[in-house]
């Protein structure tokens, strides 16, 4: 079976890309540092796929440990890279911290490959490096904003050092930018694990929907969108998962060359408020809230053109939004809340 690195596998979309790609067919080598992961994904992994799974733990950061992963997998016919740090508000107090890991574990990653002629990788990005578009349904071709966040940041570079390095046609690169993930697999044995307070939107709903929160606090009501709350393209992660298995066999077939990104969300954007009449009528469960002033940094309205996802890739995401509020919820229910 073919081998695919999956780094950061044990994180959100990384666990659940490493059940898809074992239904497809493949032998996902599992790299994870545990920094943001509990080594306890790895069995629910295990549980769905019903076997053992190859996980290493490898710190990106450090050159010798993935020189000494590749040797250990010769292999290996293309890279999934997922591993970074992602909490938006944490990187503006930390700006080193995400600098150093996101970059150095790519630049260590892509330098690892080179030398063992590895020549596939799909990147983790996200659309916050479109800031805040002028037209907020963005395609591929909307311009790159300013970043809003050292995090978004580290993702636009991330970008521009693959895009530079495939110019020498060393890798080929499909660079994936995430619109919102959220839901779980449908067994509910893996999802959007929170450690501490939420930062998103569903997993905050979920924690108020169980009682482990006291409300919902709804970050602005004052933007122009057709109810004053800021509007997000929220996608299922196993949607977000299948893509990535779409992108890998892409690459390894050799049908995309050099560089290329592609965005993936459901191609609709939905507002905050919307989201909770959405969560409501999904479980009839009411959200209590409170509506306070605007979050900073947050973009008014963003949400995905998906045609190229389409047309490249053959992509086009089928879980509902309301499957997506039903698996968050299933998912927050199965957690034992101490
Ligand atoms: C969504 C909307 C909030 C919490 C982040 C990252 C992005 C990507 C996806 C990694 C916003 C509102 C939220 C709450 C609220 N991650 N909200 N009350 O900020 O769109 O994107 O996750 O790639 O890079 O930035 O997601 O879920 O935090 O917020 O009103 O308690 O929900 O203001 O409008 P965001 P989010």
């Amino acid at each position: 079976m073919s081998q695919i690195l999956v780094t950061g596998g044990l994180g959100y979309i990384g666990s659940h890309t490493v059940v898809e790609l074992i239904e497809a067919g493949y032998e996902p080598i599992v790299l994870d540092n545990l920094s943001e992961s509990p080594l306890e994904v790895k069995s629910r992994i295990e549980t769905i796929v019903g076997h053992e799974i190859i996980f290493r733990q490898v710190e990106l950061c450090n050159l010798a440990e993935i020189d000494a992963l590749f040797k250990e997998f010769p292999e290996i016919t293309g890279v999934i890279h997922f591993a970074a740090f992602l909490l938006v508000n944490e990187s503006v107090d930390l700006p080193l911290k995400y600098y150093h890991n996101n970059l150095l574990s790519t630049i260590n990653l892509l330098q690892s490959m080179e030398a063992r002629g590895i020549r596939n990788i799909v990147f983790s990005s996200s659309c916050t490096v479109y800031g805040t578009p002028e037209n907020p349904h963005v395609d591929e071709d909307a311009p790159i904003q300013p970043a809003e966040s050292p995090y978004g940041n580290t993702k636009k570079m991330g970008e521009e050092i693959l895009r530079d390095f495939a110019a020498t046609e060393a890798v080929n690169v499909l660079s994936l930018r995430y619109f919102n993930p959220i839901g779980a697999h449908s067994s509910s044995i893996i999802g959007e694990f929170q450690d501490g307070e939420p930062h998103h939107l569903v997993p905050y709903i979920t924690e108020t929907a169980i009682g482990k929160r006291k409300e919902l606090k709804v970050f602005g009501s004052d933007y122009d969108t057709r109810d004053g709350s800021c509007i997000r393209d929220y996608i299922h992660v196993i949607d977000i998962a299948k893509a990535h298995i779409l992108a890998i066999q892409h690459l390894v077939e050799g049908k995309t060359t050099k560089f290329d990104v592609i965005n993936l969300g459901s191609g609709n954007g939905s507002t905050v408020l919307e989201m909770i009449k959405a969560f409501e009528l999904a479980t009839g469960i009411k959200i209590p809230f409170e509506l306070v002033p605007r979050r900073e940094g947050d973009v008014p309205a963003v949400y995905a053109n998906i045609a190229k996802a389409q047309r490249v890739l053959n992509w086009t995401p089928e879980k509902t939004l309301e499957d997506m509020l039903r698996d968050a919820w299933n998912f927050e229910q199965s957690l034992k809340h101490a």
